[in-house]
Order: C-alpha cells, then sequence, then structure tokens
C-alpha cells in the first residue's frame, strides 16, 4: 500500500465532517425517546456524513446472553436476525467481552470475522475495513456499534474509531436512560396491576362471608348475572350487602377493568342529583362554570351503581328511563346525545311496588330494573351465618387493631339470637366495638353491648299485642317470656365473675356469698369451664 498523506485541507475539511456528524447525532438523540428510530438515524447520518456502510448497532440481552442486532442499515430482516453472537465470539463478541475497539482493515484477509449476517455478498473481491467499537453505560459495556468502511488510505482507522466511539457513548447514554425510563413504567403498570387485582379479591364472592343456603344461592345469581349486561336490582333491608354484592357482580364481570361508579340517589339534592347523573355543558345553569360529566359517563365500559333507587325524583325517572332504554342521553344544558356502555346495578331497602301504588316510583321504570332482582334476606333470617361472619369480623378487626380477643360459645349463642335490625353492619360495627373497647381477651355474652334482647322482646309484645296481633316477624315465637329466676341467678354470677376479672374468692364476696357456694352455682351453670379457659388463655 503506497503512503498518500491528506492535506491541510483535506484534514480541515475532515474535522468540520466530524463535527457536523456529531451534531446531527446529538440531535437525534434528543428528538425523541424511540430507540430504534434513533438507532436507525444514528447509522443514516454515519452513512451519508462519513461514509460508513453497513452500521449495525448490537445491544446485549442479559437475559438470553447474547449479543444482537438492534438496527441496521443496508441489511434484510433475515440478515439482521442471524446476527446473534456470544461473548467473546467473533470479532463483535470479542468487543463486547473485553470493552475495546476492534478494526479489520481488510475483512477478506481475516479468518476471525465470522460474517454471520451474510450480507456482503463475495467479501474476498473488494478490499473492506471493518470498525467496531464499544457501546457504553455506567462504565459497562452494554453493545457493539460497527461498521464497513472501503479501503481509503486518506483516512486513517484511528480518526474513524474516535468518532465511534464519542457515537457510541452518546448511544450509551440513550439506552441508558431509555431503560430507567422503561423500568419506571414497568413498575407502574405492576402497581396498578397489583391494585386491580386488590380490587378483585376484595370484592370476589369468596370475600363474601356467608354459607346459609340464601347466600349460596345469592352467590350463583352473581355467577350467573355477572357474565351479561342485564339491569340488575338488588332489595334488601339497610346493610344486608346491597352494596358488596354490586361490586362482587361488576368485579366478577367481563367490565371489571372499567369503572365501578356508584351514586346514592337519596343522599343529593333534586338538581344536583340530576348534574350529577347526566352532567352538564358550560353556563347549564348558574355556578355551571365548566363542563362536567355525568356518572353515566363516567362510568361508560363499566357499571354504575344506583344505590337508594327509590328516592329518584319523578322527573330524573323519566330521563333514566330513557337510558335504560335507548343507552342514549344529553348533558344538562346540552343537544349532543351522548351514547354510552353501561352497566346498571340499582339498589333498594323500599317497598318499590307499594311507592308504585303511591304514585311515587313509575311502573314501566320498575319493569326496566327489575330484569334480575336478587333479594338479600335479612340477617335474622339466616342465622346459621351469624357464627362464621362472627369469626370473619373477629379476624378482621382483631388485624386491625392488633389485638387476639375471643368470644366464648355462650356470648356467640347471645349474638346468634339477636334480631339484628341493622344486619350484617350492625353485626360487624358490634364486634369492631367490641374487640376496641374490650379489656379482657375472651368476651362473655354481657360484654357484647347490644341492646337487651329481653327489654326489646317486651317492648315487641307489647306493642304487638297494641296492634292486636303482632306483625313482626323478628322474635321467634315462644321465646319472649320473663327470664327464670335460674337465668336471673347466671346472670348475676357472670356479672360479678366479670367485674373481678374472673377471680372467684372477690366475686363470691361481691355477690355475698362464700366461695363454696359460687363453686357450687358455677357448676350448676356450667360456667366452670368457660371461665377456667378464659384464665389460661384464649383457648375457647
Ligand atoms: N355477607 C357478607 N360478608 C361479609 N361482609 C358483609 C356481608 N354483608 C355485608 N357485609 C358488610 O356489612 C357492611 C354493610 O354492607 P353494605 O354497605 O353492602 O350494605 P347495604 O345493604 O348497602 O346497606 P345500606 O342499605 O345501609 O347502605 C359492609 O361493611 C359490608 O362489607
Ligand atoms: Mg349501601
Amino acid at each position: 500500500m503506497s503512503e498518500k498523506r491528506p492535506s491541510d485541507r483535506e484534514q480541515l475539511d475532515r474535522r468540520v465532517l466530524e463535527l457536523s456528524t456529531l451534531y446531527e447525532v446529538s440531535k437525534i438523540l434528543g428528538s425523541s425517546l424511540e430507540l430504534e428510530q434513533n438507532l436507525t438515524g444514528i447509522l443514516r447520518v454515519l452513512n451519508s456524513f462519513m461514509g460508513m456502510r453497513k452500521g449495525t448497532i448490537l445491544l446485549y440481552d442479559s437475559l438470553r446472553e447474547e449479543l444482537a442486532i438492534r438496527v441496521a442499515v443496508g441489511m434484510t430482516p433475515e440478515e439482521i436476525s442471524r446476527g446473534k453472537y456470544q461473548k467473546g465470539e467473533g470479532i463483535l463478541g470479542k468487543v463486547m467481552l473485553h470493552g475495546v475497539p476492534m478494526v479489520i482493515p481488510d475483512i477478506g484477509a481475516e479468518p476471525q470475522f465470522l460474517d454471520r449476517t451474510q450480507s456482503r455478498g463475495d467479501v474476498r473481491s473488494q478490499a473492506v475495513g471493518f470498525i467496531a467499537v464499544p457501546i457504553k453505560a455506567g462504565g459497562e459495556t452494554i453493545g457493539v456499534l460497527s461498521v464497513d468502511r472501503l479501503f481509503d488510505q486518506r483516512v486513517s482507522f484511528e480518526e474513524d474509531v474516535r468518532v465511534l466511539t464519542i457515537v457510541a457513548s452518546l448511544i450509551g447514554q440513550t439506552v441508558n436512560l431509555q431503560q430507567t425510563i422503561l423500568r419506571e413504567h414497568e413498575g407502574l403498570l405492576e402497581r396498578a396491576r397489583t391494585l386491580q387485582q386488590e380490587l378483585r379479591t376484595r370484592y370476589r364472592p369468596e370475600s363474601i362471608v356467608g354459607q346459609s343456603k340464601q347466600m349460596r344461592e345469592i352467590y350463583e345469581a352473581i355467577q350467573q348475572v355477572s357474565r351479561s349486561r342485564a339491569t340488575v336490582l338488588l332489595r334488601g333491608e339497610s346493610g344486608t350487602g346491597k352494596e358488596l354484592i354490586a361490586r362482587a357482580i361488576h368485579y366478577n364481570s367481563p367490565r371489571s377493568d372499567g369503572p365501578f361508579i356508584k351514586i346514592n340517589c337519596a343522599a343529593l339534592p333534586h338538581t344536583l342529583l340530576e348534574s350529577e347523573l347526566f352532567g352538564h355543558e358550560k353556563g347549564a345553569f348558574t355556578g355551571a362554570s365548566a363542563t362536567k360529566k355525568g356518572r353515566f359517563e363516567l362510568a361508560d365500559g363499566g357499571s354504575l351503581f344506583l344505590d337508594e333507587i327509590g328516592d329518584l325524583p319523578m322527573d330524573i325517572q323519566i330521563k333514566f328511563l330513557r337510558v335504560l332504554q335507548e343507552r342514549a342521553f344529553e348533558r344538562l344544558g346540552g343537544t349532543r346525545t351522548i351514547d354510552v356502555d353501561v352497566r346498571i346495578i340499582a339498589a333498594t331497602h323500599q317497598d318499590l311496588e307499594s311507592a308504585i301504588a303511591q304514585g311515587k316510583f313509575r311502573q314501566d321504570l320498575y319493569y326496566r330494573l327489575n330484569v334480575v332482582p336478587i333479594p338479600l334476606p335479612p340477617l335474622r333470617e339466616r342465622r346459621d351465618d351469624i357464627p362464621i361472619l362472627t369469626e370473619h369480623f373477629l379476624a378482621k378487626y382483631n388485624w386491625e387493631n392488633n389485638r387476639k380477643v375471643r368470644i366464648t360459645g355462650r356470648a356467640l349463642q347471645r349474638m346468634v339470637s339477636h334480631d339484628w335490625p341493622g344486619n350484617v353492619r350492625e353485626l360487624e360495627n358490634t364486634i369492631e366495638r367490641m374487640v376496641i373497647m374490650s379489656r379482657r381477651r375472651l368476651i362473655m355474652p354481657e360484654d357484647l353491648l347490644l341492646p337487651t334482647d329481653l327489654e326489646g322482646k317486651h317492648a315487641v309484645v307489647e306493642s304487638g299485642a297494641a296492634a292486636g296481633g303482632g306483625t313482626r316477624t323478628m322474635v321467634r315465637p315462644g321465646t319472649f317470656t320473663l327470664p327464670s329466676l335460674r337465668e336471673v341467678e347466671r346472670q348475676q354470677v357472670l356479672q360479678a365473675l366479670a367485674q373481678t376479672d374472673g377471680i372467684q374468692v372477690r366475686a363470691a364476696a361481691l355477690l355475698e356469698i362464700t366461695p363454696r357456694q359460687l363453686a357450687y352455682r358455677l357448676r350448676r351453670h356450667q360456667i366452670v369451664r368457660s371461665f377456667g379457659s378464659a384464665r389460661s388463655g384464649p383457648s375457647q
């Protein structure tokens, strides 16, 4: 090879070209976060400014443990897919392994050159040089930048290596940044997935407690209605779990990724309720300073839970009927018809049939709503569920309050025979209060803080008698007699034990009887065992 030194003029031109190349490269990297697109742009600049051909950018995939071509110019997709190298394999693998540039002045004469992509035809027919520089990020080699260059005496390979090393370091920083952003993005997605999962498990039927026949029928109904978009009407007294079931239906349905939107028709004044449901355009009424979406719109693709539907004013009932029929409405003050895909779940504790008779509820709306009615029975009609619900709430509030409160069999019996006018909510509140307030670990019947059933039952008997035959179903027949003397004695003994933390000598003193007399009464009322275990820990 004959030496031909470049002239000063040629050297100056070369410097200008290098600077322009670097300027273009940094401009591309600053323009977007689209990695592939940026890298392709860089290879194009290297090609058009510096005459470098067949540029490839390879990144190391640490999961697959291989160096693979991410972008390449002048190669077909098949050629690109062949470009995979182990660390240390061939020239590219060596650059990756050692983190230093390598130059092959004539690839046709180089046995180490793998030409795995076979994209060059017969490499031996022309003198082609090959340069590969490591791409580094944070001191670590993460890939390789390589180019081919036709043999040209006027430019030394060292100059090319210098420019390519700068370009590779810019690429390294970008890839690093890109990966950080990706990781953060992945983290956020993961978090969103866990939250969604949490919501699902919270409202999946398994978290609804109850094994009674009535509850099993409800689980069945949830399964069936969840699959369709049919309107559901949940009916039941306060605290029977209407909202819980509504959520379970939503989170078990194909719309579970969509929103679950709730509105309580009884909680809002008329005008507000209307604009909450349907939304309003800017200026629709005084105070409507901006356009606002209503709950129907917000629930698009998901479910809308209309609680206390019996309290919906008549004129809103008409509008609502249209939404049920056409799935379309207009915002207040608006003319554009808005279409929505919403599953309606309504709930009420009211007697809708008599509301219809009184002209307070539209019959046509009732029929539209009552497509799938799910009645939720009051707790007193499924007493078998009380023990398991009690267990459930004890575990919940013990965990929340870091306590280990347990309940005696007798206290549980008392819970089972209580009538729970406030249903599951009342039961839940009672247990929460008990767990927080109780100074002892074992709850006795008198710790329950229930309104005494005796008083309640007397009241019922009297009012029932006054009304000429009680219509209330909450009292089971035959239970509203005066407490027996035996029961009165039992209660007093328990009371005394409770007040003296179960210390029998002191309880006897309080009752003004001897310890022996107390021991006799403990046996007689079979309190001995429960109190014995109470003293020795929560084993009951
Ligand atoms: N079967 C059940 N298993 C577990 N928890 C329940 C069950 N039923 C109700 N609960 C709980 O009882 C409380 C009251 O339930 P919810 O709010 O769903 O009742 P509701 O029928 O909507 O009452 P209201 O008519 O007063 O609004 C909630 O804390 C709920 O989690
Ligand atoms: Mg409710």
